[in-house]
């Protein structure tokens, strides 16, 4: 997985120059806020059609239900909601289950951290109120996991990157999806999810791919979240965490209703900029996981420098909402100076746009949080999301919802 040809040194990394983004690809500079939203849009369809394909829109037969519902939730402390999305008329169609805890006193309606799950909503905590899922997912018999469906052993194997009872401690909501409900993580040519929901042609280059479909369900979700009273959908922060991190930030990049997002370890094809080919290039990428991106993308497979956008346009994409980025020491395969680079140079437009953007030049230290509009942490530890990362999440969310 490691190969040879991936470089983990400094000194190594060859000089790039970064398409600009505060310039129009004909070279004409942006010069005010009206401009810049052309540039946003050329920017938002140069990654539509290089790097994460094509979204179909809201299927005009989508529905929601509560599915369950309980009052006293994790001993009182919580409101634990669960909300079924089907996205066709037929009830056995493609469909998502969103899995909710609110804070029981809060007043309605309350901000919500919003981010899609690896393996199950009931993953997040050990609760045996949380439907298990049926959906395939996954996973070995230590997971709970037995031909791909989750067995009752596989309650609360993630919870310690979902901490639900400080989130609520702290007045959010937390609210979580299966990615595998929109599209199983392996490649089966988009023979299901909800890719099937919509006509493919396999003949263009910019067909959406696996982060497209889960980034499409975050928007799904935001739908629903605006027909709930309880929930404030002007204050939703979209998180993710690593693969999922490159889908809160392209779904918090096209969809402008999410107020603040965060990328955690998201790495390559997510905040760090592909350029440095460090540690994660495109070319692995791609060919480990070739249902992730659009075609177009693998063009520029070891030909980064080609590409039209990098990932800091992306976070720019956000601007100027409120966008945290956060890496991990050891965490060398994301990158972590590439995704601190990305967001500094995303701060360009930030500052065009006046906000105070990310307020540091050099990367912080270990455990030296920056925040501005751009917040920024790296801490010591591996690729994962630990209570660290939740708790600055909150304290930026805190000064931003
Ligand atoms: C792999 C992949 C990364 C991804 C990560 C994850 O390591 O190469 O791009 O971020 O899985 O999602 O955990």
């Amino acid at each position: 997985m490691h190969t040879k040809d991936i470089n983990y040194n400094e000194a190594q990394i060859q000089t790039y120059i970064l398409p600009d983004v505060l310039t129009f690809a004909d070279h004409i500079p942006v010069t005010d806020a009206t401009a810049w939203r052309h540039r946003r849009q050329e920017i938002l369809d140069l990654f539509v059609h290089h790097v994460y394909g094509r979204l179909p829109g809201r299927p005009a037969a989508m529905s929601s239900a509560v599915t369950s519902m309980d009052m006293a939730a994790l001993d009182g402390r919580a409101v634990r909601k669960e909300v079924t999305v089907r996205f066709t008329a037929d009830k056995d169609g493609p469909q998502m289950h969103i899995l909710m805890y609110l804070p029981p006193v809060a007043p309605r309606p309350v901000p919500v951290f919003m981010g899609l799950n690896f393996l199950g909503n009931h993953t997040l905590h050990s609760d045996p109120g949380i439907t298990l899922s049926k959906a395939w997912v996954w996973g070995t018999a230590e997971m709970g996991v037995e031909n791909n469906r989750a067995t009752e052993a596989a309650r609360g194997t993630a919870a310690s990157r979902w901490p639900v009872e400080r989130v609520l401690e702290r007045g959010y909501a937390l609210a979580s999806i299966y990615c595998g409900d929109l599209d199983p993580d392996f490649h089966d040519g988009f023979q299901n999810g909800v890719h099937t929901l919509f006509p493919r042609d396999d003949t263009v280059g910019d067909a959406w791919g696996t982060i497209g479909a889960w980034a499409w369900g975050l928007s799904r979700a935001m739908d629903y979240f605006e027909t709930d009273a309880d929930l404030d959908a002007k204050r939703v922060a979209v998180m993710g965490h690593s693969r999922l991190g490159k889908t809160a930030l392209w779904a918090g990049a096209m969809d402008e209703r999410f107020a603040l997002v965060i990328s955690n370890n998201s790495g390559c094809g997510g905040a760090a900029l592909s350029r440095r080919h460090f540690g994660e290039t495109v070319k692995a990428i791609n060919d480990r996981f070739p249902h992730w991106f659009c075609t177009n993308f693998k063009q520029y497979n070891d030909n980064e420098d080609a590409l039209p956008v990098d990932q800091h346009q992306l976070l720019a994409l956000i601007a100027p909402r409120p966008l945290y980025v956060a890496s991990a020491e050891e965490d060398l395969w994301s990158d972590p100076r590439g995704e601190f680079l990305s967001a500094h140079h995303a701060s360009a437009v930030y500052q065009f746009l006046g906000t105070e953007g990310l307020p540091a030049d050099e990367m912080p230290g270990l455990n030296q949080p920056v925040m501005g509009c751009i917040g920024y942490h790296i801490r010591p530890g591996k690729h994962d999301v630990l209570p660290y990362d939740w708790e600055r999440f909150m304290d930026f969310a805190d000064l931003h919802l």
